[in-house]
This record gives C-alpha cells, structure tokens and sequence, in this order.
C-alpha cells in the first residue's frame, strides 16, 4: 500500500513535468504561434533515427531538431532485429510512408546494455534481448579480445554494434525494396559520446546495395 505522504510527493514530482510542459510549448509559440497547429496537419520528417533507450542520449535534443523533424525508434542498445515487429514497423512507415531520406542508427559509448552483453551479465528478461549484442560480440571476438582494457573493449563494442545494425537496416525487405524502386535513402551509422555530449559518424553511409560490402569493411576498418 502506497501512503499518502508517498502519493503527494509523487503528484508533486509528475505535475512539475506538466509544467514544464507550459513553458516548453510557450517558448516554441513565442517564435512561431501557430507551430502545433501546423504540426498537428501533418508530420514530413527527413530523418528516422534508430538509437538507444538510454535516458542521456534525447535524439531530438541532441542534433537540435524540432517536433516533426524527426522520427524516433529506441531501444535498449539500438538494436535491429529482422524479427522485430516493432522496429520494422517502424521502418517501413518511415520509409514508404512518410518518405525519410536517410535512416540513422545511432549508439553510443558507455551503453549498459553493451557493457552487460560483454561481460555476460545477467540482468534478467533482457539478457535475451542483449543475445543480438552478443552476437555482435561473438562476430568480431578476435578483434575484441585483444584490446587491453575493459573500458576500450566495451566502447570498441558500442562501434561494431552500430556497424552492424545499420547493416542489419540495410538488409531489411523494406530497405532493399525501396532502392529496387529507385528511392533515395540513405543509411548511416553514428555514435555519441556521453562525457563530452559529441556525436561521430563511423563512416557507414550507404545509398544502394552495391555500397553495403565496402562501407562495412571501411567502417570496421576506419572507426578502429
Ligand atoms: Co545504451
């Protein structure tokens, strides 16, 4: 049973979001009044942004990008599953609905679903999850080993993972469906760092299936 001092200070805390949610909106209305009406018509992202659920990586917030500039998918260690009905769902509405021109998986250092999938940690339900990860791993364990410390080891990882993702993105019936029919997008690879807030790209960017061998083998190469 809940008390009632628990239950006050916890509507106190959740109606400071609303708020926030006050200011947030008048600040955008102060420089555009009818910003959400427009928004509320229709929605033309340029971008579908695959990245981790992790509470210090906000896609919008971190490449500065506006409601409606944006679509989001995030899960734990930004992974795309070609069984995840979620994800593809995602993609495809992003694709051929909404017509994004360019699909970015983003991860990032510091990843505790990587770090756990290194080490081999069980965390619970999730480490199910985190196989996907640990196939990753287990693809580029040569590599992997030899790197001395843990730290580097696991930040290597958050890399590959990303490399592998955005070419598990590529290998989607959406994906390859869509340049069959001529359509510009783009799929790139990305990672951010959580101690000085930048974002990279590992050199993964590929617009056609003739492009997916030699972007991988130089993104592996070159994001080392
Ligand atoms: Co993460």
């Amino acid at each position: 049973m809940f008390s009632g001092r628990w239950l006050s200070r916890a509507m106190k805390e959740l109606s400071e979001l609303f708020e926030n949610n006050r200011r947030w909106l008048e600040e955008i209305t102060a420089k555009q009044p009818d910003f959400f009406e427009q928004l509320a018509v229709q929605q033309t992202p340029e971008y579908l942004w695959i990245g981790c659920s992790d509470s210090r990586v906000p896609a919008n917030e971190i490449v500065g990008l506006l409601p409606g500039d944006l679509f989001v998918h995030r899960n734990v260690a930004n992974v795309v599953s070609h069984t995840d009905l979620n994800c593809l769902s995602v993609l495809q509405f992003a694709v051929d609905v909404l017509g994004v021109k360019h699909v970015i998986v983003t991860g990032h250092y510091g990843c505790g679903g990587i770090t756990a999938a290194l080490e081999g940690k069980r965390l619970g339900l999730i480490d199910n999850w985190l196989r996907h990860v640990q196939d990753v791993y287990q693809k580029h364990e040569r590599e992997i080993n030899v790197i001395p410390t843990m730290d580097a080891r696991a930040d290597r990882l958050c890399e590959l993972n990303v490399i592998e993702q955005a070419m598990n993105v590529c290998e989607t019936t959406v994906v390859r469906d869509a340049w069959m029919r001529g359509e510009k997008v783009t799929v790139h690879g990305w990672i951010y760092a959580l101690k000085d807030g930048k974002l990279r790209d590992l050199g993964m960017t590929i617009s056609s299936p003739e492009e997916m061998r030699s972007a991988y083998q130089n993104a592996v190469r070159s994001s080392r």
